[in-house]
């Protein structure tokens, strides 16, 4: 029998399963049937603080269009207001009630006075670590990579202060260099990086000539990219590093514990399989360790990192120059 136990940011995990932020957490039957599946933890769906905001904004316009018609009419009732995070706070917190299996918040704020507030608030509902869910999209000329960096450095050292809780922040794969990246976040006493969140990209409908957005799941194909970095930064940095986007099998999480991930996360292929799939990818995991004679995960992980794997450039360039020049028609 193999063992799967994982320690992750300090917490002992029964295997390396980690399903990730998304709808899988919005309802409470979902939750416990990943509990049951054999997921070792799950991170709920991010608390947005523009979406908050977008709320609170349209709850103020529904409430000032009839303001013509009675305006002394408003000052008889109490100011009616929009409840903020606390209906997501809530949420965290009947989850938490719902499961066993360590639970990890997630936030995305774009003030620092949210960042701080959201927060303490979710570390107060019981979870047992929090995600910081970084994202920015560079579309300002103005603003150069460095400062979008300085941006995420003050957000986590707020954080930091904030809470004790372990935080994971979890990065997005344009950085031009993730290692330094991580190593600013180590600095400043994150406990774990996720590599890497996945966006939708919009879409032009040529026909139509109109933009649109549409839902896609990743594939196994989209692993290669946080496989790589992971396998660059084990051996490299102190912080428990988390594969996250294209795993959808047993085999992809082997890949990632390989390259150095302490835990993988994964969404789509619940989301196209079922959540009892995820028992399936675990006997997948224990098949594997069996017939490669690994009786711990610790026995393999990081095996085929860039620092301990034969060939070191195989995860920078030189590889890709030799394939290139090997296609032909
Ligand atoms: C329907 C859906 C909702 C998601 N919601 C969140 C979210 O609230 N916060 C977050 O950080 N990531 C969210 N994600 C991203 C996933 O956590 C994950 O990073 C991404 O899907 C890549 O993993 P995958 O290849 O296993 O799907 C969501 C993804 C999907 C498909």
């Amino acid at each position: 029998m193999v063992d799967l136990a994982t320690n992750f940011m300090g917490i002992k995990l029964k295997n390396p399963l980690v399903v990730s932020a998304s709808t899988i957490s919005g309802h409470v039957d979902t939750v416990k049937a990943a509990e049951a599946a054999g997921a070792a933890g799950l991170v709920i769906r991010s608390l947005f603080e523009e979406q908050i905001a977008l709320e609170s904004q349209r709850m103020a316009d529904q409430i000032s269009q009839y303001n013509h018609i009675s305006p002394e009419a408003s000052s008889y009732f109490p100011a009616v207001k929009h409840g903020g995070p606390k209906e997501h706070l809530m949420w965290v917190e009947k989850t938490r009630k719902a499961v066993k299996m360590p639970l990890f918040a997630s936030l995305n704020a774009v003030t620092p006075g949210a960042w701080v507030q959201y927060a303490k608030e979710l570390a107060d509902t019981g979870v047992n670590g929090l995600e910081i869910n970084f994202y920015y999209v560079a579309a300002d000329p103005e603003k150069s990579g460095s400062e979008i960096e300085k941006q995420l450095y003050e957000v986590v050292e707020k954080v930091r202060a904030a809470v004790t809780l372990p935080i994971a922040v979890k990065l997005s794969p344009y950085f031009t260099s993730v290692v330094n990246v991580v190593r600013e976040l180590e600095k400043r006493g994150v406990n774990s990086v996720v590599l890497f969140n996945r966006f939708l990209q919009p879409d032009i409908d040529a026909e139509n000539e109109s933009i649109f957005n549409e839902m896609t799941y990743s594939t196994s194909a989209e692993l290669r990219l946080p496989l790589r970095h992971v396998a660059i930064l084990y051996g490299r940095t102190k912080l428990d590093l988390v594969l996250n986007t294209g795993v959808h099998t047993g085999i992809d999480a082997v890949k990632g514990l390989l390259a150095g991930a302490s835990v993988v996360q994964f969404t789509a292929a619940l989301l196209k399989n079922g959540i009892p799939y995820l028992s399936t990818m675990l006997v997948q995991l224990q098949d594997w360790m069996t017939e490669h004679n690994y009786k711990t995960v610790d026995d393999f992980r990081g095996s085929l990192s860039q620092k301990r794997c034969d060939d070191p450039f195989a995860f920078e360039r030189a590889q890709y120059v030799k394939l290139l020049l090997k296609q032909s028609l």
